[in-house]
């Protein structure tokens, strides 16, 4: 019976360039997606940009272009990844599209109706300078249990510790470097709790991996809470219906997108998509994600589905994480390989074919070897596959003008290689991808095996013993033929060379059963080379080089060295007033730990400034000195009383900041130009 399947992966972040781990994801389902097409099923794979969030916005602003701006560019430097990997989307979208707003909206609205959505205040970091609410990552401070200074949101690299961000010592905003103040504000609840019912059932209704269900179980002890789905402005994502400057939250739009991404598609081609989203569809959704956003997942994305009325998924398929040589993938070591620094050195099948060989269903990390990964590709594929076409193709064009013969000498054998077709298709159809690898080498083995016994190079210097030469390669051609569909959803490319090679159609499961006799083929081309080591050298050392030009640019932010503005013109500078300020007095200010307080004296008259240079100088070493201040600044109430205007320093912070300090007859009042 033919099955209508809605697949997707998840949405990779707009933010960054795909990596090695990603692809893990990608080629997986891919793979599956291919085996079920070439099965004669209905499947659809769609995939998007997820595109909203704080880190999207603040990167955008970094670089000097709208947040549209951004995702546009990389969406076209993932999909050129993709297609260049050969994953082949039915549809790529974004998650900052029509079709994601209207049913982000439609879903929201449906669960308020139903009474899932609630409202409540509640208290967070705030950044004054930055007028934005912080993240957890986009606070840092020092670690409230070993003293570490620079640590990031909830937990501490140096000691391992986890806390809350509030326990941070000295807390800065990463984005402003101001100190946060708490602010309260009113957010949105998904009342997950409604649907505990819903979820245990489905949870148990063999949708998901045994290994998830223990986790899935371990959360339903420890209760259901209520999801916080709003963001306040500004965030670049969706406003929520009725609730003005309020935002979706990231991920409550992000699963969404893979229904906006289909409805986009259908649209297109015309395929139904009420009747993949109705609740008692009988076609099939299946989602491949990784083993990190479960959560997101198995609990909120189907209590949302039930909670507006559309079908739940037929599948969750979590997978583990990829560790380059046993480690997590990193800089420094050049592990942390991007999906373009490999292509620019390798061919992207043999990726392909490594994870395939090492995919299993379940949500074990896996690992790139890098040395295990060229003596298996070189062996399996090169040594093995390729080897059986091409021992046996000269002769079938130099000998028999490129003819098989009419019928197969060794049936049984072949008929070993077809028997196997159905045990192959039940590894690949549950994922267990590693264990359908190593069924077809072994039949690669038995083929390579057969040809040695044979002998045909030998034959073919005697006399009177062409039949059987004829015989001998056509049955080699004839396995081959058979290892090449098995591997057709692994190895696309070659798989498609190989059709050319062989004069046919494009291949089927079905046709697997049928050999090629009597029949026409085309002279052998080498399918695959050999890896040489020089390449995997070249793309860790790759790897090693983007890092270090991201990494500095990585410190830069968070030393606060901007990368320059956007560009003003004259007028907007024509409108700072820029002038000599004496500085006539510096105090500490009781319970601020980054600021003074300066008394400046500006020639007209006296302003008072609060400055975060404590780090840098004391009080009395201020006193009496010259600096530039921005003399017309709007004044700003801060917690310890109001700021006048700012004085210029320069510096990446700390000890290392320093205040302008002009000489030569500078007086105050005067202004900068
Ligand atoms: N944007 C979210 C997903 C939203 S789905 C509605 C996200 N994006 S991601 O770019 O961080 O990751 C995309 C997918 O790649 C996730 O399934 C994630 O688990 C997977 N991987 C990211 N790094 C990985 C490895 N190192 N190894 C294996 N998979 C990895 O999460
Ligand atoms: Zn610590």
């Amino acid at each position: 019976m033919q099955r209508k399947i809605l697949v997707t992966s998840a949405l990779p972040y707009a933010n960054g360039s795909i990596h090695l781990g990603h692809l893990v994801e990608y080629i997986q389902t891919d793979i599956w997606v291919r085996f079920q097409k070439m099965r004669g099923h209905e499947c659809h794979y769609v995939c998007a940009d997820d595109a909203h969030g704080t880190p999207i916005m603040l990167r955008a602003q970094n670089e000097g272009i709208t947040p549209e701006e951004l995702i546009a560019s990389v969406k076209q430097e993932h999909q050129a990844d993709f297609a260049d990997f050969a994953i082949n989307f039915d549809n790529f979208h974004s998650t900052h599209s029509p079709e994601n707003q209207a049913l982000a909206s439609q879903i929201y609205l449906a669960n308020r109706e139903a009474g899932h959505i609630a409202t409540r205040t509640i208290s967070q970091a705030y950044d004054p300078e930055k007028e934005m609410f912080l993240p957890d990552r986009f606070i840092k401070g020092e670690c409230p249990k070993c003293g570490a200074a620079d640590q990031y949101g909830d937990n501490c690299e140096a000691c391992g510790a986890t806390y809350d961000p509030t326990e941070l010592k000295n807390p800065v905003s990463a984005v402003s470097g101001a100190t946060p103040i708490t602010k309260d504000s009113e957010h949105y609840f998904f009342k997950l709790g409604d649907f505990e019912q819903t979820l245990k059932q489905w949870t148990q209704g063999g949708h998901i991996q045994t290994e998830v269900s223990h986790k899935l179980n371990e959360w339903f002890e420890s209760g259901l809470k209520d999801w916080d789905i709003s963001r306040d402005a500004p965030y670049f994502g969706f406003e929520i219906p009725d609730a003005p400057n309020k935002f979706f939250y990231v991920w409550l739009d992000a699963p969404i997108g893979y229904l906006a991404s289909f409805k986009n598609y259908c649209e297109r081609s015309g395929v139904d998509f009420d009747e993949f989203m109705k609740p008692d569809s009988t076609t099939e959704m299946v989602h491949f994600i990784g083993k990190d956003i479960i959560y997101f997942h198995a609990l909120f994305w189907p209590a949302m589905l039930q909670g507006a009325g559309f079908r739940l998924p037929n599948s969750i398929y979590a997978h583990g994480f990829l560790t380059v040589d046993g480690k997590k993938m990193s800089k420094s070591r050049g592990t942390f390989i991007k999906a373009r620094t490999y292509l620019d050195h390798l061919d992207p099948e043999y990726l392909r074919y490594y994870f395939a060989a090492k995919l299993s269903s379940g949500i074990d990390d896996i690992d790139l070897n890098l040395e295990d990964f060229q003596s298996r590709i070189n062996s399996d594929l090169v040594g093995k596959v390729v080897n059986i076409a091409s021992r046996c193709a000269g002769f079938i064009s130099k000998r028999f003008d490129g003819k098989l013969s009419n019928s197969l000498s060794e049936q049984a054998l072949f008929d070993d290689f077809i028997a196997q077709a159905d045990t192959i298709a039940d590894k690949m159809e549950n994922r267990e991808f590693g264990h359908a690898m190593r069924d077809i080498m072994a039949l690669a083995d038995k083929a390579n095996q057969y040809i040695d016994e044979m002998k045909p190079w030998a034959l073919a210097k005697e006399e009177d013993k062409d039949q059987q030469v004829h015989d001998i390669c056509t049955i080699g051609i004839n396995l081959f033929r058979v290892l090449v569909a098995y591997l057709k959803p692994v190895l696309p490319r070659t798989s498609e060379q190989a059709e050319a090679f062989l004069n046919i159609d494009s291949l089927q499961w079905s046709d697997i059963s049928t050999p090629l006799l009597n029949h026409s083929i085309n002279k052998f081309k080498p399918l695959m080379t050999r890896i040489e080591s020089d390449k995997i050298q070249a793309i860790t050392n790759a790897s090693k080089e983007t890092m270090t030009t991201e990494q500095k640019s990585e410190k830069q932010v968070n030393s606060n060295i901007d990368p320059i503005s956007p560009e003003i013109s004259f007028d907007d500078f024509a409108k700072i007033d820029l002038r000599i300020a004496k500085i006539v007095n510096a105090e500490h200010v009781e319970g601020a730990d980054k600021l003074l307080q300066l008394t400046l004296d500006i020639g007209s008259g006296e302003k008072q400034v609060f400055a975060g240079i404590k780090s840098a100088y004391s009080p009395e070493d201020l006193l009496g000195k010259l600096t530039v201040m921005v003399a017309n600044l709007a004044p700003r109430k801060m917690r310890f009383g109001l700021s006048e205007g700012m004085v210029l320093a320069a510096g990446p912070g700390g000890k290392e900041l320093f205040i302008l300090n002009p000489d030569d007859g500078a007086q105050p009042g005067m202004r900068v130009k």
